[in-house]
Protein backbone atom coordinates (compact mmCIF):
# COMPACT_ATOMS: atom_id res chain seq x y z
CA UNK A 1 0.00 0.00 0.00
CA UNK A 2 1.32 3.30 -0.95
CA UNK A 3 0.91 6.36 1.40
CA UNK A 4 0.16 9.60 0.27
CA UNK A 5 2.20 12.81 1.43
CA UNK A 6 1.77 16.45 0.85
CA UNK A 7 5.10 18.90 1.24
CA UNK A 8 4.19 22.19 1.08
CA UNK A 9 7.73 23.82 -0.30
CA UNK A 10 9.44 26.31 -1.37
CA UNK A 11 12.53 25.76 0.60
CA UNK A 12 15.93 23.44 -0.66
CA UNK A 13 15.19 20.91 2.16
CA UNK A 14 11.27 20.47 1.14
CA UNK A 15 13.36 19.19 -1.81
CA UNK A 16 15.75 17.20 -0.14
CA UNK A 17 13.16 15.79 2.07
CA UNK A 18 10.90 14.84 -1.23
CA UNK A 19 14.38 13.96 -3.12
CA UNK A 20 14.82 11.58 0.06
CA UNK A 21 11.29 10.01 0.33
CA UNK A 22 10.71 10.12 -3.52
CA UNK A 23 13.27 7.00 -3.08
CA UNK A 24 10.58 4.85 -1.05
CA UNK A 25 8.34 2.38 -2.91
CA UNK A 26 5.48 2.57 0.37
CA UNK A 27 5.17 6.53 -1.02
CA UNK A 28 3.12 8.59 -3.52
CA UNK A 29 4.71 11.89 -2.94
CA UNK A 30 3.18 15.52 -4.39
CA UNK A 31 4.98 18.86 -3.26
CA UNK A 32 3.64 22.26 -3.96
CA UNK A 33 5.08 25.84 -4.35
CA UNK A 34 3.32 29.47 -3.60
CA UNK A 35 4.12 30.04 -7.99
CA UNK A 36 6.10 33.22 -6.55
CA UNK A 37 9.34 32.12 -8.29
CA UNK A 38 9.46 32.60 -11.93
CA UNK A 39 11.68 29.48 -12.39
CA UNK A 40 11.95 27.02 -9.86
CA UNK A 41 14.80 24.97 -9.33
CA UNK A 42 13.34 21.78 -10.69
CA UNK A 43 11.72 19.65 -7.27
CA UNK A 44 12.47 16.17 -9.04
CA UNK A 45 8.90 14.98 -7.68
CA UNK A 46 5.22 15.72 -9.03
CA UNK A 47 4.50 19.37 -8.26
CA UNK A 48 1.93 21.33 -7.70
CA UNK A 49 2.06 25.23 -8.10
CA UNK A 50 -0.17 27.77 -7.00
CA UNK A 51 -2.32 28.47 -3.36
CA UNK A 52 -5.28 26.50 -2.24
CA UNK A 53 -7.74 29.25 -1.39
CA UNK A 54 -6.73 29.35 2.63
CA UNK A 55 -7.04 26.60 5.35
CA UNK A 56 -10.36 25.57 3.97
CA UNK A 57 -9.25 25.21 0.39
CA UNK A 58 -6.25 23.17 1.54
CA UNK A 59 -8.77 20.78 4.07
CA UNK A 60 -10.60 20.23 0.84
CA UNK A 61 -7.90 19.38 -0.96
CA UNK A 62 -6.11 17.09 1.44
CA UNK A 63 -9.60 15.42 1.44
CA UNK A 64 -9.95 15.28 -2.07
CA UNK A 65 -6.70 14.08 -2.83
CA UNK A 66 -6.73 11.29 0.15
CA UNK A 67 -3.32 12.93 1.51
CA UNK A 68 -2.70 10.84 4.48
CA UNK A 69 0.55 12.69 6.00
CA UNK A 70 0.90 16.65 5.57
CA UNK A 71 4.81 18.28 5.88
CA UNK A 72 5.10 21.44 6.45
CA UNK A 73 8.78 22.26 5.33
CA UNK A 74 8.04 26.04 4.10
CA UNK A 75 10.25 29.00 4.96
CA UNK A 76 9.97 30.13 8.38
CA UNK A 77 8.75 33.75 7.28
CA UNK A 78 6.23 31.91 5.20
CA UNK A 79 3.71 32.15 8.56
CA UNK A 80 0.47 31.97 6.23
CA UNK A 81 0.94 28.98 4.91
CA UNK A 82 2.14 27.19 7.84
CA UNK A 83 -0.64 28.44 9.82
CA UNK A 84 -3.23 27.09 7.10
CA UNK A 85 -1.28 23.59 6.96
CA UNK A 86 -2.16 23.41 10.89
CA UNK A 87 -5.75 24.55 10.99
CA UNK A 88 -6.21 22.16 7.77
CA UNK A 89 -5.09 19.22 9.03
CA UNK A 90 -7.06 19.72 12.03
CA UNK A 91 -9.87 20.42 10.27
CA UNK A 92 -9.13 17.56 7.62
CA UNK A 93 -7.86 15.03 10.53
CA UNK A 94 -4.85 14.57 8.97
CA UNK A 95 -1.41 14.45 10.76
CA UNK A 96 0.90 16.97 10.23
CA UNK A 97 4.25 17.37 10.71
CA UNK A 98 6.91 20.20 10.08
CA UNK A 99 10.19 21.27 9.27
CA UNK A 100 11.06 24.47 12.02
CA UNK A 101 14.70 25.12 10.94
CA UNK A 102 16.65 26.56 14.05
CA UNK A 103 17.17 30.47 13.67
CA UNK A 104 20.60 32.13 13.54
CA UNK A 105 22.44 33.11 17.12
CA UNK A 106 24.36 36.11 17.51
CA UNK A 107 27.94 35.42 18.43
CA UNK A 108 30.61 37.56 19.66
CA UNK A 109 30.82 40.75 17.03
CA UNK A 110 27.84 40.63 15.45
CA UNK A 111 26.46 43.94 15.90
CA UNK A 112 22.28 43.34 15.40
CA UNK A 113 19.13 45.19 15.45
CA UNK A 114 16.66 43.49 16.06
CA UNK A 115 13.06 44.39 14.43
CA UNK A 116 9.48 43.03 14.79
CA UNK A 117 8.58 43.97 11.23
CA UNK A 118 9.86 44.84 7.59
CA UNK A 119 8.36 48.44 8.87
CA UNK A 120 10.26 48.70 12.05
CA UNK A 121 13.48 47.64 10.28
CA UNK A 122 12.48 50.55 7.68
CA UNK A 123 12.71 52.54 10.87
CA UNK A 124 15.74 51.35 12.26
CA UNK A 125 18.03 52.48 9.57
CA UNK A 126 17.00 55.96 11.07
CA UNK A 127 16.90 58.94 9.22
CA UNK A 128 21.01 59.88 8.20
CA UNK A 129 21.86 58.70 4.81
CA UNK A 130 23.81 54.90 4.67
CA UNK A 131 24.36 52.80 2.62
CA UNK A 132 21.80 49.39 2.85
CA UNK A 133 22.05 46.30 1.62
CA UNK A 134 19.01 44.57 1.36
CA UNK A 135 18.84 40.72 1.14
CA UNK A 136 14.99 40.07 1.18
CA UNK A 137 12.53 38.96 -0.71
CA UNK A 138 11.34 41.14 -3.90
CA UNK A 139 7.92 41.44 -1.92
CA UNK A 140 9.47 43.07 1.21
CA UNK A 141 11.49 45.13 -0.31
CA UNK A 142 8.95 48.43 -1.58
CA UNK A 143 8.77 48.60 2.58
CA UNK A 144 11.71 50.63 1.63
CA UNK A 145 10.38 53.36 -0.46
CA UNK A 146 9.48 55.17 3.01
CA UNK A 147 13.34 55.93 3.85
CA UNK A 148 14.09 56.98 0.22
CA UNK A 149 17.26 58.99 1.86
CA UNK A 150 19.26 55.81 1.90
CA UNK A 151 21.53 53.87 -1.04
CA UNK A 152 19.73 50.34 -1.49
CA UNK A 153 21.73 47.25 -2.92
CA UNK A 154 19.22 44.85 -3.58
CA UNK A 155 19.87 41.30 -4.15
CA UNK A 156 16.67 38.72 -5.42
CA UNK A 157 15.70 35.85 -7.22
CA UNK A 158 13.92 37.70 -9.82
CA UNK A 159 13.89 41.13 -11.14
CA UNK A 160 11.90 43.73 -8.73
CA UNK A 161 9.89 45.10 -10.85
CA UNK A 162 8.22 48.03 -10.62
CA UNK A 163 11.40 49.68 -9.62
CA UNK A 164 11.30 51.44 -6.42
CA UNK A 165 10.57 54.61 -6.00
CA UNK A 166 13.78 55.62 -3.97
CA UNK A 167 16.63 58.20 -6.07
CA UNK A 168 19.43 55.77 -5.38
CA UNK A 169 19.39 51.91 -5.65
CA UNK A 170 21.62 49.18 -7.55
CA UNK A 171 19.59 45.60 -8.09
CA UNK A 172 21.49 42.54 -8.37
CA UNK A 173 19.50 39.37 -9.74
CA UNK A 174 21.74 36.07 -7.85
CA UNK A 175 20.04 32.85 -6.26
CA UNK A 176 21.97 31.23 -2.99
CA UNK A 177 23.88 29.46 -1.43
CA UNK A 178 26.04 32.14 -0.96
CA UNK A 179 29.75 32.17 -0.06
CA UNK A 180 31.20 34.11 3.14
CA UNK A 181 34.21 35.40 1.08
CA UNK A 182 31.99 36.34 -1.51
CA UNK A 183 29.57 38.12 0.53
CA UNK A 184 32.65 40.10 2.09
CA UNK A 185 33.35 41.36 -0.94
CA UNK A 186 30.04 42.40 -1.76
CA UNK A 187 29.84 44.52 1.34
CA UNK A 188 33.06 45.67 0.67
CA UNK A 189 32.66 46.94 -2.82
CA UNK A 190 29.54 48.68 -2.44
CA UNK A 191 30.64 50.68 0.92
CA UNK A 192 27.27 48.55 2.53
CA UNK A 193 27.08 50.19 6.14
CA UNK A 194 23.95 47.81 7.19
CA UNK A 195 22.77 44.55 5.68
CA UNK A 196 18.91 44.32 6.39
CA UNK A 197 18.42 40.61 7.14
CA UNK A 198 15.55 38.12 7.90
CA UNK A 199 16.61 35.31 10.78
CA UNK A 200 16.44 32.34 8.30
CA UNK A 201 18.45 30.01 9.83
CA UNK A 202 20.85 27.28 8.10
CA UNK A 203 24.01 27.63 5.72
CA UNK A 204 22.57 28.42 2.50
CA UNK A 205 22.12 32.66 4.05
CA UNK A 206 24.51 32.82 6.86
CA UNK A 207 27.76 34.02 4.40
CA UNK A 208 26.01 37.84 5.03
CA UNK A 209 25.90 37.37 8.27
CA UNK A 210 29.56 36.10 9.41
CA UNK A 211 30.59 38.69 6.25
CA UNK A 212 28.77 41.80 8.39
CA UNK A 213 30.76 40.75 11.46
CA UNK A 214 34.26 40.17 9.92
CA UNK A 215 33.59 43.62 8.37
CA UNK A 216 31.95 45.14 11.98
CA UNK A 217 29.12 45.98 10.17
CA UNK A 218 25.53 46.53 11.39
CA UNK A 219 23.03 43.97 10.70
CA UNK A 220 19.11 45.07 10.78
CA UNK A 221 17.46 41.50 11.54
CA UNK A 222 14.02 40.88 11.48
CA UNK A 223 12.69 38.70 13.94
CA UNK A 224 10.73 35.60 12.96
CA UNK A 225 6.89 35.27 13.15
CA UNK A 226 5.52 32.92 15.48
CA UNK A 227 4.20 29.67 13.86
CA UNK A 228 2.11 27.12 15.08
CA UNK A 229 2.71 24.45 17.53
CA UNK A 230 3.17 21.55 15.60
CA UNK A 231 5.33 18.36 15.74
CA UNK A 232 8.15 19.31 14.35
CA UNK A 233 12.06 18.76 13.29
CA UNK A 234 14.58 20.65 12.97
CA UNK A 235 16.76 18.85 9.83
CA UNK A 236 15.80 17.46 6.89
CA UNK A 237 17.60 13.77 8.57
CA UNK A 238 15.24 14.04 11.43
CA UNK A 239 12.48 14.78 9.56
CA UNK A 240 12.48 11.89 7.59
CA UNK A 241 12.97 9.88 10.52
CA UNK A 242 10.04 11.26 11.66
CA UNK A 243 8.03 9.96 8.42
CA UNK A 244 9.94 7.03 8.66
CA UNK A 245 8.59 6.37 11.85
CA UNK A 246 4.68 7.26 11.28
CA UNK A 247 5.44 4.78 8.44
CA UNK A 248 6.78 1.57 9.99
CA UNK A 249 4.31 2.30 12.80
CA UNK A 250 1.70 2.14 10.46
CA UNK A 251 0.19 5.09 11.88
CA UNK A 252 -0.44 6.92 8.39
CA UNK A 253 -3.60 5.70 6.25
CA UNK A 254 -7.08 6.72 5.64
CA UNK A 255 -8.90 8.02 8.86
CA UNK A 256 -11.75 4.86 8.08
CA UNK A 257 -8.45 1.99 8.40
CA UNK A 258 -7.27 3.68 11.41
CA UNK A 259 -10.17 3.03 13.00
CA UNK A 260 -11.14 7.34 13.81
N1 LIG B 1 8.76 34.34 3.17
C1 LIG B 1 10.03 34.11 2.85
O1 LIG B 1 10.95 34.81 3.30
C2 LIG B 1 10.40 32.97 1.95
C3 LIG B 1 11.75 32.72 1.68
C4 LIG B 1 12.08 31.63 0.86
C5 LIG B 1 11.09 30.83 0.34
N2 LIG B 1 9.78 31.09 0.64
C6 LIG B 1 8.76 30.20 0.08
O2 LIG B 1 7.95 30.98 -0.75
C7 LIG B 1 6.57 30.63 -0.62
C8 LIG B 1 5.73 31.86 -0.37
O3 LIG B 1 6.15 32.48 0.83
P1 LIG B 1 5.26 33.59 1.52
O4 LIG B 1 6.01 34.12 2.69
O5 LIG B 1 4.72 34.52 0.49
O6 LIG B 1 4.05 32.66 2.05
P2 LIG B 1 2.80 33.00 3.01
O7 LIG B 1 2.68 34.47 3.15
O8 LIG B 1 2.91 32.18 4.23
O9 LIG B 1 1.62 32.37 2.15
C9 LIG B 1 0.75 33.19 1.35
C10 LIG B 1 -0.10 32.28 0.51
O10 LIG B 1 0.67 31.67 -0.54
C11 LIG B 1 0.23 30.34 -0.77
N3 LIG B 1 1.36 29.43 -0.47
C12 LIG B 1 2.47 29.68 0.28
N4 LIG B 1 3.31 28.65 0.28
C13 LIG B 1 2.73 27.70 -0.49
C14 LIG B 1 3.13 26.40 -0.90
N5 LIG B 1 4.32 25.85 -0.52
N6 LIG B 1 2.29 25.69 -1.70
C15 LIG B 1 1.10 26.21 -2.11
N7 LIG B 1 0.68 27.45 -1.75
C16 LIG B 1 1.49 28.19 -0.97
C17 LIG B 1 -0.95 30.13 0.13
O11 LIG B 1 -2.08 30.53 -0.63
P3 LIG B 1 -3.56 29.96 -0.39
O12 LIG B 1 -4.04 30.59 0.88
O13 LIG B 1 -4.31 30.34 -1.60
O14 LIG B 1 -3.42 28.45 -0.23
C18 LIG B 1 -0.70 31.11 1.26
O15 LIG B 1 -1.85 31.49 1.96
C19 LIG B 1 6.49 29.58 0.48
O16 LIG B 1 6.26 28.34 -0.12
C20 LIG B 1 7.84 29.62 1.16
O17 LIG B 1 8.27 28.34 1.57
C21 LIG B 1 9.42 32.14 1.42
Amino acid sequence: MTHRILILGGTTEARQLAGKLAARADVSLTLTLAGRTENPVAQGVPTRVGGFGGADGLAAYLRETRIELLVDATHPYAAQISANAAAAAREAGVPIVALRRPGWEPAEGDRWTLADSVASAVTALATAPRRVFLALGRQEVAAFEAAPQHHYLIRSVDPVEPRLAVPDATYLLARGPFREADEQALLLEHHIDVVVSKNSGGEATYGKIAAARALGVEVVMIRRPTLPDVASAETVEALAAMVDHLLVGHLLGPAAERGV
